[in-house]
């Protein structure tokens, strides 16, 4: 299956704080915030939301096309993205800025405060579908970009009858509820967390079921609860898969995600497709950074089998791995 992914490529700055926020946010003073919080550790990940994604379809065997723009600190990037299978041809590089930049503090309750500098992500309005892929996708992915670009982007799949997953996850508080609503509009899926369902209902005055009633296939993550599934309305539940430790949580929802599409991308069930997103989402959890977690397809499905039941259906998997 040929599938375009599209949204934020970016750098995540992570650091950890040795207390909790919440110690230091005071009711009585919040009119007028100027906090500092001194971290004690701080690293450099590759991250984007788009590219999060892609690469762990990449470990699932996978060569999804990522699209997205970046600034002249690819280089390096692009050759990690590449390493595991990862189309980059459709990225396109904005020389004159910088890669889009995520800085991160999570505290000891695993609380996070983050800043986004959208650098050359501002620049990925300017790009359709047609201009960086010259064939027909079966599926795009829309996940958070520049808002113009996943508005653009979603009208374009509309206009030329192609299939699209709606992801604004981290867009949602940007985006207006006539946003939202155009950006739903037409989706074969949507995948958002439990917070952002909420948001979106708010927003767009449309209740779960009458989000169901226009995406067939709507998946929402509940944190440490799993994810609630609706396929034509109907209502299936998931678990998390168990993981050995959570270090870090940043880009979960991004593994999930890959886990998901690699499943329905293989026509496999949306429930199993959800649990292959679980245990990446698992996997994810166990490292420090979106993208710093490695299995091969053999200890993926030996894991899996450790947990849930995919009655073979992973066996392709394997033969994939010794094709
Ligand atoms: N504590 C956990 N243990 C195991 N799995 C988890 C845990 N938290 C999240 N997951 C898995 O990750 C999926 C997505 O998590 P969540 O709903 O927190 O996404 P999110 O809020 O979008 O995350 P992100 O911070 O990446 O945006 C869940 O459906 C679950 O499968
Ligand atoms: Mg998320």
């Amino acid at each position: 299956m040929n599938i375009i992914v599209t949204g934020s490529i970016a750098y995540d700055y992570l650091m950890r704080f040795p207390g909790k926020f919440t110690d230091h946010l005071i009711r009585e003073h919040l009119h007028q915030v100027s906090l500092s919080f001194l971290v004690d550790d701080m690293t450099k990940h590759w991250g984007g939301v788009a590219a999060n994604i892609s690469f762990t379809m990449g470990l699932l065997g996978m060569h999804p096309k990522l699209m997205g723009t970046v600034g002249r600190d690819f280089g390096d990037y692009r050759t990690w993205l590449e390493g595991v299978g990862v189309d980059c041809s459709t990225v396109r590089q904005i020389d004159h800025v910088f890669t889009a930049s995520f800085f991160v503090n999570t505290d000891l309750e695993n609380n996070q405060i983050a800043s986004f500098y959208s650098g050359a992500m501002a620049f990925a309005k300017n790009f359709k579908l047609a201009d960086v892929y010259a064939g027909v996708p079966d599926l795009v992915v829309i996940s958070p970009n520049d808002p113009t670009a996943m508005m653009n982007l979603a009208e374009e799949c509309r206009t030329r009858n192609i299939r699209f997953i709606y992801d604004p996850s981290q867009q949602v508080p940007r985006l207006n509820g006539e946003e939202l609503r155009q950006g739903m509009l037409g989706a074969h899926g949507m995948v958002v967390n439990a917070y952002e369902a909420e948001m979106i209902a708010t927003k767009t005055g449309l209740s779960i079921e009458q989000m169901c009633a226009q995406i067939p296939v709507l998946v929402i993550t509940q944190g440490k609860r799993g994810a609630h599934l609706y396929e034509n309305g109907e209502k299936t539940e998931v678990g998390v898969f168990p993981v050995d430790s959570i270090i870090d949580p940043t880009g979960v929802g991004d593994g999930f995600r890959a886990g998901l599409l690699c499943g329905l991308s293989h026509g496999w069930s949306l429930k199993l497709s959800a649990e292959v997103g679980s245990l990446c989402a698992a996997y994810v959890l166990e490292q420090v950074g979106p993208q710093s977690h490695q299995f091969t397809l053999p200890e993926f499905v030996a894991r899996f089998r450790t947990a849930f039941d995919d009655a073979g259906v992973l066996d392709s998997f394997l033969k994939a791995e010794s094709a």
